[in-house]
C-alpha cells in the first residue's frame, strides 16, 4: 500500500490540480456548465478507481455523481459523501494567484476548492484506487459526491430519500471538516444547524432627496442597522424570544472535556490580526464557535455605494442574516421564531419582509460506536497519536438528513485546517494533508471490517 502511493503521488496531485481548474461554483448559473464537467470528471475517475456503476444522476439543480464497489454483501458497507460544487471565489482581486489555477507553494495547493471539498474528497478516491490496486477492499464502498453543498443541498434529501436501497450502508464517512492541527489531529463530532434569512426593509415608494425629506420620513437603512444591532444585547446573548428554549445546556463534565484540546487564544487573535475577541459572555472562543448558537448579519445593503457622494434617503435596505444552530434547535423553530421577532420591533414608517433561505439540523455523532473507534484508531494508527473528539462550527446539512432518511450515522473525519482559508480568498490545502488523508483512510476501513461483526 506504501508503496503504491509513493510511486503514484505525482499522478494523484495532478489528477486533484485538473479538478481544481474546473471552476463548479454551484450558486452561479454562470458556471452551470462547469459544475457539470466537474461531475463527470469525478465520475470518470470513480470508474478509473475501479468502481463500478459510476454515473450521473440528475436532480432538478446540479447532478449526483454516485459509484459503487460490492466485494462481499456480508461485508460492511462505507458511504462516502462529498461535494465536487465550491463556494464563489469573489473578490478575485484579493487572490495572490488565480482561483481555478491551483499553484503550488510552501507545500500548499492553493485554489478555490482545495480543501473545500475537492482536495478532502478526492482523497477516498485515491484511497479508494490504492486499496482496490494492494491488498483489496476490507469493506464494500458506495461513493456519492454532490453539487449543491455550498447552496444548502436543496435536492439532495429527495434523492436519498428516492435511492434508499442504492445507498443503503452501516456508516457514512465524509471528509469535509478540520483537525486542530497537523500535530493534534481531531476528529469532528458535531456540525451546527442553520437557519439563513434574507430580509427587506422599505420607507418610501421611491428614494428621495436627503435633504428635502430626511428627518421627516424614515430612513430604512437606519432602521435596519438599528433593528439588526438589537438583535443582540450587551453580554452578547441572543434577544429572540425563545431562541434559546431548545437549547441542550452541556453539563461542567461535558464541557471539561471538550476544553481539553489544545488552544491559544494569543495565536488566535494573532492569525486573525484582531486585538480581541467578542462572544457571548460566560463561554470559551471554542465553545462560542461550537455549542453555542450565533446570529450574523452577512451582507447588507442598499442606497448609493457608488463612487462619490449622492444625498439620498433610500426607499430600501436589506440583509441577509445567518443563524448557527445547536442541538436541538430546528431551522423551522428558529427560522419563525425569527420572522414574528423581527417583524415586531419593526418601528413605524417602515416595513419589513423576511423571505427563509436554506437551512439544516445540527448533528451529534455518538462516540460509543464501533464506527467511532474505528476512525479513532486509523488516526492512531497512520498518525500515532489519538485524535480529539471536537465539536465543530460549520453546517453539513445532509448529514441529519442521512440518520432521518437511511437511519446511519456519519464520521467526520476531516482533515483540513481552519486556517486553510475556506469560502475566503487564497484557499489553500497542504499538501500533507492531502496525502496524510490517503494514508489514513484506507486504516479506517480495515479497522471497520474488524471491530464490525
Ligand atoms: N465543509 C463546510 C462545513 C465545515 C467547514 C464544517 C469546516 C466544519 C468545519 C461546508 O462546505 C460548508 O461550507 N457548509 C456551509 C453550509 C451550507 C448550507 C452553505 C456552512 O457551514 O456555511
Ligand atoms: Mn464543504
Ligand atoms: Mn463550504
Amino acid at each position: 500500500m506504501t508503496n503504491y502511493l509513493e510511486s503514484n503521488k505525482e499522478r494523484f496531485l495532478d489528477e486533484l490540480l485538473a479538478l481544481l481548474r474546473i471552476p463548479s461554483v454551484s450558486a452561479d448559473s454562470k458556471f452551470k456548465d462547469d459544475v457539470r464537467r466537474a461531475a463527470e470528471f469525478v465520475k470518470e475517475k470513480l470508474a478509473a478507481a475501479g468502481l463500478d456503476k459510476a454515473s450521473l444522476y440528475e436532480t432538478p439543480g446540479h447532478p449526483v455523481v454516485y459509484a459503487e464497489k460490492i466485494v462481499d454483501p456480508n461485508k460492511p458497507t462505507v458511504l462516502v459523501y462529498g461535494h465536487y460544487d465550491v463556494q464563489p471565489a469573489d473578490p478575485y482581486e484579493l487572490w495572490h494567484t488565480p482561483p481555478f489555477e491551483p499553484t503550488i507553494r510552501n507545500e500548499r495547493i492553493y485554489a478555490r476548492g482545495a480543501c473545500d471539498d475537492k482536495g478532502q474528497f478526492y482523497m477516498h478516491i485515491k484511497a479508494i484506487e490504492t486499496m482496490m490496486a494492494t491488498d483489496g477492499l476490507p469493506c464494500n464502498v458506495k461513493v456519492m459526491i454532490e453539487g449543491e453543498e455550498e447552496v444548502g443541498s436543496d435536492h439532495l434529501g429527495t434523492f436519498v430519500a428516492e435511492h434508499r436501497d442504492m445507498l443503503k450502508a452501516d456508516v457514512i464517512l465524509i471528509s469535509d471538516t478540520s483537525i486542530i492541527s497537523n500535530e493534534t489531529p481531531s476528529l469532528e463530532i458535531g456540525l451546527r444547524g442553520l437557519s439563513y434569512v434574507e430580509v427587506e426593509v422599505t420607507g418610501a415608494n421611491r428614494d428621495l432627496h436627503s435633504g428635502v425629506y430626511g428627518g421627516a420620513v424614515a430612513n430604512p437603512i437606519n432602521v435596519l442597522a438599528k433593528m439588526i444591532a438589537s438583535l443582540h444585547d450587551d453580554n452578547g446573548h441572543i434577544t429572540i424570544p425563545g431562541f434559546y428554549d431548545n437549547v441542550v445546556e452541556l453539563n461542567d463534565d461535558e464541557r471539561a472535556e471538550l476544553a481539553k484540546a489544545p488552544f491559544s487564544l494569543e495565536e488566535y487573535k494573532q492569525d486573525l490580526a484582531i486585538n480581541d475577541v467578542a462572544g457571548e459572555t460566560g463561554y470559551s472562543t471554542n465553545e462560542r464557535t461550537s455549542i453555542r448558537p450565533t446570529l450574523d448579519a452577512n451582507g447588507i445593503w442598499g442606497g448609493y455605494t457608488g463612487e462619490g457622494a449622492k444625498t439620498v434617503l433610500p426607499s430600501k435596505a436589506f440583509a441577509k442574516i445567518s443563524m448557527r444552530l445547536v442541538p436541538n434547535q430546528t431551522p423551522d423553530e428558529i427560522t419563525t421564531l425569527f420572522t414574528k421577532h423581527f417583524t415586531s420591533i419593526a418601528p413605524a414608517g417602515v416595513t419589513v419582509k423576511v423571505t427563509p433561505h436554506h437551512g439544516g439540523l445540527p448533528y451529534v455523532t455518538p462516540v460509543d460506536s464501533v464506527e467511532f473507534e474505528a476512525a479513532s484508531k486509523a488516526f492512531e494508527d497512520a498518525w500515532g497519536k489519538k485524535p480529539i473528539p471536537t465539536r465543530g462550527g460549520g453546517s453539513i446539512p445532509i448529514v441529519a438528513l442521512f440518520e432521518q432518511e437511511l437511519g446511519v450515522k456519519s464520521i467526520l473525519m476531516g482533515f483540513g485546517l481552519d486556517s486553510d482559508a475556506l469560502h475566503s480568498p487564497n484557499e489553500s490545502y497542504g499538501l500533507f494533508n492531502f496525502y496524510k488523508g490517503i494514508e489514513t483512510i484506507p486504516y479506517f476501513y480495515k479497522n471497520y471490517a474488524q471491530l464490525k461483526r
